[in-house]
């Protein structure tokens, strides 16, 4: 089985990042094979409504292929301006219920103010639902991220990192499930 994680940052060393490698290495640990597109490494030009898919660049046309064979996703995204990341949005542009349909996904996402990310992680439950992908009902937003990791990678607030981790628990138990 496999999970495909999206990191909706440009930022190398991105809090979103930090989030994804905890819920995924709970993932890891129940035999489930991650792979992790982090959009500071993976570049992929702005969506085109006019050209064919045949004429896709090769590197989005791995990208889809690779969402079509996730059995889950993790969709994780800094809040920018109250919403998911444009770097994010436009590469789930390139994908729809052909690829995403019956699939489980895991929101995580990450904010600067103190309040959370709650309505990014409203948009992307709206997304998957629009998907017609099965997001997960736990959805951990990191307040002020810029200050709740430790050096390590770990979250400062313990009940926070359990959050996560159970959320990568829960993707993995319904991936096992559904098996
Ligand atoms: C363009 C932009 C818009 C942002 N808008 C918000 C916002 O609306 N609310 C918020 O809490 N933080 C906002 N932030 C802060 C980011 O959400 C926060 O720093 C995030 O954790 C960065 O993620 P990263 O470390 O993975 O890059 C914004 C940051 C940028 C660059």
């Amino acid at each position: 089985m496999k999970v495909v994680a999206l990191v909706g940052s440009t930022r190398k060393n991105s809090t979103t990042r930090k989030a994804v490698d905890i819920v995924t290495s709970e993932i890891k640990k129940h035999d489930i094979e991650v792979d992790i597109i982090h959009f500071a490494d993976v570049k992929l030009p702005i969506y085109e409504g006019d050209l064919d898919k045949e004429h896709y660049p090769t590197e989005v046309k791995q990208f889809i292929e690779k969402m079509a064979e996730a059995d889950g996703v993790i969709l994780a995204s800094p809040e920018y301006h109250g919403s998911v990341s444009g770097v994010l949005k436009n590469a789930l542009d390139y994908v729809g219920a052909r690829e995403m349909s019956g699939k489980i996904a895991a929101i995580v996402c990450t904010a600067g103010s103190k309040l959370g990310a709650a309505n990014t992680v409203n948009t992307l439950h709206q997304i998957c639902r629009n998907l017609h992908a099965w997001a997960l009902p736990q959805s951990p937003s990191i307040p002020a991220s810029y200050e709740a990791f430790e050096p390590d990678g770990s979250l400062k607030d313990d009940n926070l990192q359990g959050r996560l981790e159970a959320l990568g628990g829960s993707l993995a138990e319904e991936l096992t499930m559904r098996k």
